[in-house]
């Protein structure tokens, strides 16, 4: 259609949208269109302003590569993959659930690891955690036979593939519930880690005055036929980023039951106190079990990553 003013090109977009043949590409289409339009409206954006946003995008795709994704790292500091991900779980939203983001971190083929073994595969300071976990159905039955992967980051703050002082795999291990649907293993408690902020991340998070810390928490990926791949995050309560973590991932039912022990521990003569034990129930809805691309392929080498921290204004 030949356009006589700004309403029309939103009208000549959509019109244009009939072609596509899949309608649920259509739908997303056109509700992506009538929104973004009408943010440019709301916002009345510039022509400067509008040049910006596109450099931006552009730097999004300039700093991703093997070892580093940009565009989720952005999602996660607009709160996109949070709300995602509760859009898509807990009855859709309605219900509390163990969902949460995957982060960029997860890999494949975790090592296996017998119940009750560490994941502690080179020397890594911080204090002993022990980490009894158990998967149930939302009947409350448990899942014997999960497979679950769980990986964290070390004390200082870094996971195994970002820190070449770490031995390949520390930090991560795969485990198979038992009869009773329970994992049990040996950590190290992890602590919270700065995101990247040498791309349009930073650029942003400074123009906010905002941090770039996530708090500290611990991953895990449930796997299991007729299930829904349970991707989960227990956090550490008292971490002073708790509240504002840069991700938006914490939710109240992901606040992790860490319990600080100051005697010592009868079973592990090793463990000098304070060590931490945690106890986590969590429940995996029917659907199909798919396991995500794993968002990073590369490993770090060299010198350790200096990753500076915004603090907050
Ligand atoms: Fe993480």
């Amino acid at each position: 259609m030949i356009i006589a003013n700004e309403k029309d090109v939103t009208k000549a977009v959509l019109s244009e949208l009939q072609r596509a043949p899949n309608p649920r590409f259509r739908e997303i289409m056109a509700a992506f269109i009538r929104h973004l339009h009408d943010f440019a409206r709301e916002a009345k954006l510039t022509e400067e302003e509008f040049q910006a946003a596109i450099g931006y995008i552009v730097g999004l795709g300039k700093h991703t590569n093997e070892n580093h994704n940009e565009a989720v790292l952005m999602s996660g500091t607009l709160g996109f993959s949070a709300l995602i991900c509760l859009l898509n779980n807990g009855d859709r939203g309605q219900t509390e659930t163990d969902a949460n983001q995957l982060g960029p971190f997860w890999r494949l083929n975790s090592p296996l690891t017998a119940n009750g073994g560490s994941i502690v595969r080179s020397p890594t300071p911080g204090p002993a955690l022990f980490v009894d976990a158990i998967f149930r159905d939302a009947g409350g039955q448990p899942i014997a036979g999960t497979e679950v992967d769980v990986w964290q980051s070390s004390p200082e703050g870094f996971y195994e593939n970002q820190d070449p002082v770490q031995a390949d795999m520390n930090l991560r291990g795969k485990f198979i519930t038992d009869a009773n649907g329970r994992i049990s293993f040996r950590s190290v408690k992890p602590a919270g880690y700065p995101i990247p902020i040498d791309g349009p991340v930073g650029e942003l998070l400074r123009a906010l005055r905002r941090h770039n810390m996530r708090p500290a928490h611990l991953h895990f990926l449930a796997y299991k036929e007729g299930f829904k791949t349970l991707i989960s995050q227990l956090y550490v309560p008292d971490d002073p980023y708790i509240e504002t973590d840069v991700q938006f991932g914490v939710t109240r039912h992901l606040l992790g039951k860490f319990v600080r022990h100051d005697e010592t521990r009868p079973q592990t003569a090793d463990v000098k106190p304070p060590w931490y034990s945690l106890e986590h129930s969590f429940v995996m809805e029917r659907g199909t079990a798919r396991l995500p691309k794993p968002p990073i392929s590369g490993r770090a080498r060299g010198e350790r990553p200096q990753i500076p921290h915004l603090e907050a204004v």
